[in-house]
């Protein structure tokens, strides 16, 4: 999660038994760097071992840079010898795939970086197995929090499309957006993903780069408080996204003022001045759609624990409830 997860995030999740992904997003190769020593430094590591934890990029910020720089930035984290590295939201996903590959061959890696890709249309989903044979497939439904495509389909809608258009010995196929509780996980394993990803929830962790404002906001969220929007992205001047994409953020005034066509330059000074203030009436705060189930600020640790024991005890209940044991 781009502005949010950082090495300790990162990190701790994975320590407590799920995998973490940290966010390359709008980091310089320093900064990345950076926070996968910190990862590095929680698990104890030496400099040449595997990092357990994965690296998410951008497509587009790579794709907006020279080659020699988006490569740079790539191999910063195959460097570090990290697990898995996350593609999402470009247009030439195939050609950072082909640069992963070819270093892992290269550096003669006997235990490759696993690519991950996000998707959220069968189409594309199509063409990430069959095309470019990512290693995890993510679908991204329209209930997630951060940026994802306007046009995704509900989630319950878009994993089984996924799975009835996949071929036989099709990779994993994670489910994405707007879960909160190990109630939505145990139903989409029910629904056929392989496994969840969770983003929102991890935004209100101890670990987690979140201001102490947003995390509150998070918290104060009722049901219905998310929006899709690109109101923030106006506000921010973060407007290089591909076509098709909006991001689901708590609605407050920086969105209605957009809605109501106030001046541009009114709502970014207030914007502006709301960020620097915490005001949860101004300033960012991306959710998903499940944002109303988070009741507090809780360690990274704590939160996978919830979630698996929570999964476990509601697939015992339907499994009760179809065998009558
Ligand atoms: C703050 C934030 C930042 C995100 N940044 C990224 C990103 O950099 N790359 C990406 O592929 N997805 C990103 N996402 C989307 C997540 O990968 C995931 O699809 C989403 O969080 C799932 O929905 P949920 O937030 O309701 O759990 C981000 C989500 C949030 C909330």
């Amino acid at each position: 999660m781009a502005g949010a997860s950082g090495g300790a995030l990162a990190a701790e999740v994975t320590a407590a038994g799920a995998f973490g992904f940290l966010a390359a997003g709008y980091l310089d190769p320093e900064s990345l760097q950076k926070e996968l020593a910190l990862a590095r430094g929680i698990f104890d590591l030496a400099a040449s071992d595997r990092l357990p934890v994965g690296v998410g990029y951008l497509a587009w910020k790579l794709e907006k840079s020279m080659d020699a720089e988006a490569e740079q930035m790539l191999a910063v984290a195959l460097d570090n010898h990290v697990q898995a590295i996350w593609l999402a939201f470009g247009v030439r996903i195939d050609k950072w795939i082909r640069y992963i590959r070819t270093y892992d061959e290269n550096h003669r890696r006997t235990d490759p970086t696993l690519i991950f890709v996000q998707v959220s249309s069968v189409e594309d989903a199509v063409v990430a197995v069959k095309n470019w044979k990512v290693d995890v497939l993510i679908a991204q439904g329209n209930e997630s929090g951060g940026h994802g495509y306007r046009a995704a389909p509900p989630i319950l809608t878009l994993v089984p499309s996924i799975l009835h258009a996949l071929p036989d010995g099709a990779p994993p196929l994670l489910a994405a957006g707007g879960m909160s509780d190990g109630r939505h996980v145990a139903s989409l394993l029910t629904l056929g993903a392989d496994g969840v990803v969770l983003g929102t929830r991890f935004l209100a962790t101890t670990e987690s780069l979140y201001t102490e404002a947003q995390k509150r906001a998070l918290v104060a969220a009722k049901s219905g408080s998310t929006v899709r929007t690109m109101a923030f992205d106006r506000a921010r001047g973060t407007l290089e996204w591909p076509a098709g994409i909006d991001g689901r953020a708590l609605y407050n005034s920086t969105v209605k003022d957009m809605e109501e066509g106030v001046d541009i330059h009114v709502v970014k000074e207030k914007f502006k001045k709301g960020v620097q203030d915490g005001d949860p009436d101004r300033m960012l705060v991306w959710a998903g759609s499940g944002v109303d189930l988070i009741s507090r600020v809780s360690s990274a640790k704590d939160v996978v624990q919830e979630l698996h024991d929570v999964a476990v005890e509601r697939s015992k209940v339907s499994r009760k409830f179809y065998t009558g044991n």
